[in-house]
């Protein structure tokens, strides 16, 4: 048995045969720089998937900062510490007036229960809408109302789901207009069906990019149309920031590109690029209201070290102009993913924002029907060739390409080779 063979049993045995792992045959890493990580044998990758190194592995700032905060002091949340209000004030700064404040947690999951309950305190209500193929945290709640895959948890009577659209699919001749009117019906529809049960909608919780719906091309004014549905009801906009936050998508949040300022903002992945730090931003009456009605309070949450570690991201953000660079190599790769869609009649559309790309692969039938063992393949002909990618979507069909945010146009160049040469497999 090889080692890695050795290990993955030793993997089964403590932490369950069904606790995730990626690829047909698992990768065993053992150092991250940059763009690049390397496997036991020594093998180098192009990491065109992690989006929490998200200035890159090991950054020398952030590893600095971080040992440096750790040699010095680090202790639960509830003393006077310089760095994690110095990092608030900097962190809530970069939103627009009004989302003032910031709770911080550990994880993704934990901000966007935060979230909620801040919206249910404040709003009176219980319902909870989300889209039909999402996820948004671990928690008993956040599990219940998980639609994009299987949990034991019976969906709850509180909540409702809607479709996104996907102009790709679904236009049909209609123009944006009518194609936003149609799903926002669908929001509509929820928060009546709830009052139909004697339930007020609490909130809308929806990841504005809808990458785990499979990045779908943006449809101007559906989350406009939608959050202005569920306030019109009283509910608030709970925009989950975990994947589209910390300018990914060439803007420094996700939901400036729709023009809707949320009630609430959820953070998480790559706040601390790999240190387990979170947040909600919300405003500053709600923050206190709530706090004093709960008084919640997170033991690691937001702690020295951790807000070390997020200053140092903003730091890396800034002063290598990261959000350009989303926006420069983020246009270099999309032209690139287009002239493969050109070459290979399986790719049936290009998505992209930022540093942030899907390509649908589809048969070439009337329906575009998913070519979803196609996408498997080829996810892991690339892993065999050393670039690391992965897959989202309903049907799994939509090749999935988040690379830490320092990619450049020889990564993206070899990027495109890799993938140029799988799909030629196929
Ligand atoms: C959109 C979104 N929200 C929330 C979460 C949960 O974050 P965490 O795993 O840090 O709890 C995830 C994790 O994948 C996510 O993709």
């Amino acid at each position: 048995m090889s080692s890695d063979q050795t290990l993955l049993e030793r993997r089964y045995r403590v932490l369950g045969r069904n606790a995730p792992l990626f690829y047909e045959r698992p990768v065993h890493l053992v150092k991250g720089q940059g763009v690049w990580l390397t496997d036991a044998d020594g093998r180098e990758y192009l990491d065109v998937y992690n989006n929490v190194p998200h200035v890159g592995h090991c950054h020398p700032h952030v590893v600095e900062a971080i040992a440096r905060q750790a040699a010095t002091l680090n202790i639960h949340t509830r003393y006077l510490h310089e760095t994690v209000v110095a990092y608030a004030e900097r962190l809530t700064a970069t939103f627009a007036p009004g989302l003032d404040s910031v709770a911080l947690t550990c994880s993704g999951t934990e901000a966007n229960e935060l979230a909620l309950r801040m919206a249910r305190y404040r709003s009176g209500g219980e319902g909870i809408i989300v889209s039909d193929f999402s996820y948004h945290g671990n928690s008993e709640t956040l599990a219940a109302v998980t639609t994009c895959f299987p949990v034991p948890e019976p969906f709850p009577r509180f909540a409702r789901k809607v479709a996104i659209p996907d102009p790709w699919r679904d236009r049909q001749g209609r123009s944006d207009e009518e194609l936003a009117d149609q799903f926002a019906a669908q929001v509509e529809a929820a928060v009546r069906s709830l009052e139909a049960d004697g339930i007020k909608v609490a909130a809308l919780l929806i990841d504005t990019l809808f990458a785990n719906e499979g990045l779908p091309a943006p449809l101007l004014g559906y989350v406009a149309k939608a959050a202005a549905i569920v306030r019109a009801a009283g509910g608030l906009f709970i925009c989950d920031e975990v994947q589209a936050g910390f300018g990914r998508t060439g803007m420094m949040w996700g939901h400036q590109a729709t023009g809707v300022t949320p009630d609430i903002v959820t953070l998480g992945k790559p706040m601390g690029n790999g240190h387990p730090i979170a947040g909600v931003v919300a405003p500053t009456d709600l923050i206190d209201s709530f706090g004093l009605a709960a008084t919640y309070f997170n033991t690691f949450g937001g702690n020295p070290v951790s807000a070390a570690a997020g200053m140092a991201v903003l730091d890396v953000l800034e002063n290598e102009q990261l959000l350009e660079n989303a926006n420069s190599v983020g246009d270099y790769v999309q032209q690139g993913l287009d002239r493969l869609a050109d070459k290979h009649a399986i790719v049936g559309n290009v998505r992209g924002r930022g540093l942030f790309f899907g390509l649908e692969l589809v048969h070439d039938d009337a329906g575009r029907s998913p070519a979803t063992k196609e996408t498997k393949r080829v996810m892991n002909l690339m892993r065999e060739n050393g670039v690391l990618i992965s897959r989202i979507g309903r049907h799994d069909n939509i090749l999935k390409m988040r690379p830490p945010m320092v990619f450049a146009r020889t990564h993206a160049d070899h990027l495109l080779a890799v993938l140029d040469d799988a799909l030629g497999a196929l």
